[in-house]
């Protein structure tokens, strides 16, 4: 099928950067993203590029570029799945949080809220693509309701997992590792191939069946994962002898079976998609009774909430046992540089347990307001919101922040924390001053 006009149902962190690069190599291919919230396609529709919902480098350029040309942002979602010979799925999809398989299980509602309105609305033939990490034989619900539909439209469901990580979506997008598609229909997979084949070399497309491109995405997550709950159970060991982290990262990283990527200690990883993808798998594990296997891959996920717990345990011992009344500052707040995004982010949940030992925090980043920081605190149901507002506070400048603060956590990498007067946050800590 030549592909003339996309949809994409969802203008998330993934939607909105895929289809901006899709759009940008595709100048003769019309790319609309929908959405159901309002406010989030009003925003990727702001003259003011500064207030698009996402922030990634780069992306506010291509958006400049080709927004109002082939690129479009609207809530029309039933007329724009109607003119378009291809609709990506990119909607969340979080963990359960009621009923069977809560706190592991995907939550499909979204992704069968779109199916259904595809299968609803459409009049013409149409490809359906799972953009949206799902998990493994999805396709076959999203199937099963678009076959039923009693119309005369054949539909055609591929499932093409991204890849991308946030704070380097653009450098992802434009220059992928590899893409996957898998499919059922050869033509189908050709048509979606033809799209990326305009930037990525065909050897860098992969074609599988649809189950293997479900599992991939899974697999992929769990193994990145697991280097990083790997190393970060060495830094405890090395906490404990008279060994340093980075140099063992440093020196197994350069035996070339293992590599050198995603080996730095850290806090615990966050995001959304880590956690969230290995409670799928273990989920799907137990779901066949594949208990050891299930067991192996949730031990990444025990671990680093270990890490996590670790981190706020230490700070806590360090200040003498007692961090009741005492400013904390934490510089950073999303998950990790280079993006507003905050799920997951371990400076969530250092700062739950903080505020369980009654210390006062103080939040700087350069990408996260106050709105989200207590939205966030509020999510975890830990205390009231009246609590969470009055103990955490959030600053426009990292100077106000540390200033009288007893310690500073950093929670995030953020480049710029390189360049601070440190001597002069130090100047006006209260002493002993830490950082953690
Ligand atoms: C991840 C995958 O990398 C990406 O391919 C997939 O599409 C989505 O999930 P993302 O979550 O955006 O991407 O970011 P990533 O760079 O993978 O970082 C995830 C977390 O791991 C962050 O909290 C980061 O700080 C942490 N991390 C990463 C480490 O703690 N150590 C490392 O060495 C690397
Ligand atoms: P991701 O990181 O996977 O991109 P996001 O939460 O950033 O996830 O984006 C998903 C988007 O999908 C949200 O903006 C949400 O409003 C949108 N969405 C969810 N369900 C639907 C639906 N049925 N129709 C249209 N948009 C939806």
């Amino acid at each position: 099928m030549k592909i003339t006009k996309i949809c994409c149902i969802g203008a998330g962190y993934v939607g909105g950067p895929t289809m901006a690069v899709i759009a940008k190599k595709n100048p003769n291919i019309k790319v609309t993203i929908v959405d159901i919230n309002e406010e989030r396609i009003a925003a990727w529709n702001d003259e003011d590029l500064s207030k698009l919902p996402i922030y990634e480098p780069g992306l506010a350029e291509i958006v400049a570029e080709t927004r109002g040309k082939n690129l479009f942002f609207s809530t029309a979602i039933d007329e724009t799945i109607k003119e378009s010979e291809m609709i990506f799925i990119s909607v969340n999809t979080p963990t359960k949080t009621y009923g069977k398989g809560k706190g592991m299980a995907a939550d499909l509602k979204y992704v069968e809220l779109c199916a259904r309105n595809i299968a609803e609305v459409s009049t013409t033939d149409k490809i359906v693509v799972e953009k949206s990490t799902l998990p493994v034989r999805t396709a076959q619900a999203i199937k099963s309701i678009l076959h039923n539909t009693g119309k005369d439209v054949k539909f055609e469901i591929l499932s093409n997992p991204e890849f991308l990580a946030e704070g380097t979506a653009i450098q992802d997008l434009l220059n992928p590792d590899r893409v996957l598609i898998g499919g059922e229909s050869g033509d189908a997979i050709e048509s979606l191939a033809n799209v990326y084949g305009s930037w990525v070399p065909q050897e860098r497309i992969l074609r599988t069946n649809v189950w293997s491109s479900e599992l991939s995405k899974l697999t992929a997550n769990a193994f990145l994962a697991q280097r990083i709950s790997s190393i970060n159970a060495i830094s405890e060991l090395c906490e404990h002898t008279e060994a340093n982290v980075d140099e063992v990262a440093k020196a197994i990283g350069m035996d070339s079976r293992i590599g050198p990527k995603f080996l730095n200690a850290s806090i615990g990883f966050g995001g959304s998609c880590f956690q969230k993808d290995i409670l799928n798998l273990v989920y799907i594990a137990r779901s066949y009774n594949l208990n050891a296997v299930a067991d192996y891959w949730e031990q990444v996920i025990i671990l680093n909430d270990h890490q996590k717990r670790r981190f706020s345990d230490n700070l806590i011992s360090t200040l003498y046992n007692t961090v009741s009344g005492k400013k904390i500052a934490m510089l950073g707040w999303a998950f990790k540089k280079d993006t507003n995004d905050t799920r997951e982010s371990a400076a969530i949940y250092v700062a739950d347990h903080l505020l369980n030992e009654q210390a006062n925090i103080a939040v700087y980043d350069p990408k996260v307001n106050n709105k989200k920081v207590q939205a966030d605190l509020n999510y975890l149901n830990t205390r009231s919101e009246e609590e969470n507002n009055d103990l955490v506070k959030s600053y426009s400048d990292p100077y106000e922040t540390s200033k009288d603060a007893h310690a500073i956590a950093i929670m995030t990498e953020w480049d710029e924390f390189k360049t601070y007067d440190w001597e002069k946050i130090y100047n006006q800590m209260k002493k002993p001053a830490f950082i953690f």
